[in-house]
């Protein structure tokens, strides 16, 4: 599958079932998850796999963790059942490593790459899957069950196998809200000598607030002096560029071109 298709196309399925990954793709999907960005080499995680007979030794600790964590009656009884959602869990723990160089969050972040990584070699594969957490990940009881110790800390589990429906395609990343979110990152630029009309009204303020008037001429040199040679000023503009919607002083934070 070409890389690309890959991260445009994955999606989860929620609906799981035989057959799950043979011993070859497991081995493939853990590679996988061997290769994400990795701070220092630390490898920062480690996996439990849960398959066959395992999926019920996994619930039953989840089960016993929902007890002593007091949850509803209706989740101890449910959680015995929740890994047999799938022929294979993974349970993907960041075991952070010591580190004076890598904080904790980054070696965490690493993990949570690496359930990525493993969900798109899945999918690459021709599986399916999903990442879940739910109580089970924020339960304080059952990574000591599963013979974890602080600051160890369950960031998913990666639920696999084949899908048991077929599941219509992903929507096109390109449209819809997402594809606005995008739209509105903005961009963080040294300020250009186009910006030189949009400056004007932030000049114009300037010089409203000190009740100040100077010639136009003083407004130009100004401006080339601030975008050329002391490279002070910075844009920010809204990414696909359309012109700068803020422009401010390297040094403070932004102030909105209309800002009086
Ligand atoms: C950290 C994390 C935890 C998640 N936990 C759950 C969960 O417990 N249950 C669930 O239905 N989806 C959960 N999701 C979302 C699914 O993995 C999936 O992304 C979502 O259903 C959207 O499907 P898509 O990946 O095809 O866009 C979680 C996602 C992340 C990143």
């Amino acid at each position: 599958m070409h890389a690309l298709k890959l991260l445009l196309e994955r999606q989860s399925c929620h609906a799981l079932q035989e057959p799950g990954p043979d011993e070859k793709q497991l081995e493939l999907i853990l590679r996988a998850a061997l290769r994400v960005p990795d701070f220092q080499n630390l490898k920062p995680f480690e996996f439990i796999i849960a398959e066959g007979g395992g999926r019920e030794r996994l619930g039953a600790l989840m089960q016993q963790a929902a007890c002593a964590s007091g949850r509803p009656q209706a989740d101890c009884d449910r959680a015995a059942r929740m890994p047999l959602r799938a022929p294979l869990v993974i349970v993907v723990v960041a075991k952070a490593r010591a580190s004076e160089i890598v904080p904790l969050f980054e070696q965490q972040l690493a993990a949570g790459c690496a359930v990525m990584a493993m969900q798109m070699a899945a999918f690459a594969l021709g599986l399916a899957g999903v990442w879940r957490s739910g109580w089970p990940m924020h339960d304080e009881h059952l990574p000591a069950l599963l013979g974890l110790a602080p600051p160890d800390r369950i960031v998913g589990f990666l639920y696999l196998g084949s899908a048991a429906k077929a599941y219509p395609p992903a929507p096109a990343p390109d449209t819809g809200a997402g594809a606005a979110l995008v739209r509105g990152a903005m961009r963080i630029e040294i300020l250009r000598a186009s910006d030189h009309a949009a400056w004007r009204p932030l000049w114009e303020a300037y010089l409203a607030f000190y009740n100040t008037v100077l010639p136009d001429d003083i407004y130009a040199l100004t401006f080339s002096r601030l975008s050329w040679r002391w490279r002070q000023l910075m844009r920010l503009s809204a990414s696909p560029p359309r012109g700068p919607d803020k422009i401010f002083n390297s040094s403070c934070r932004p102030l909105p071109l209309s800002w009086r």
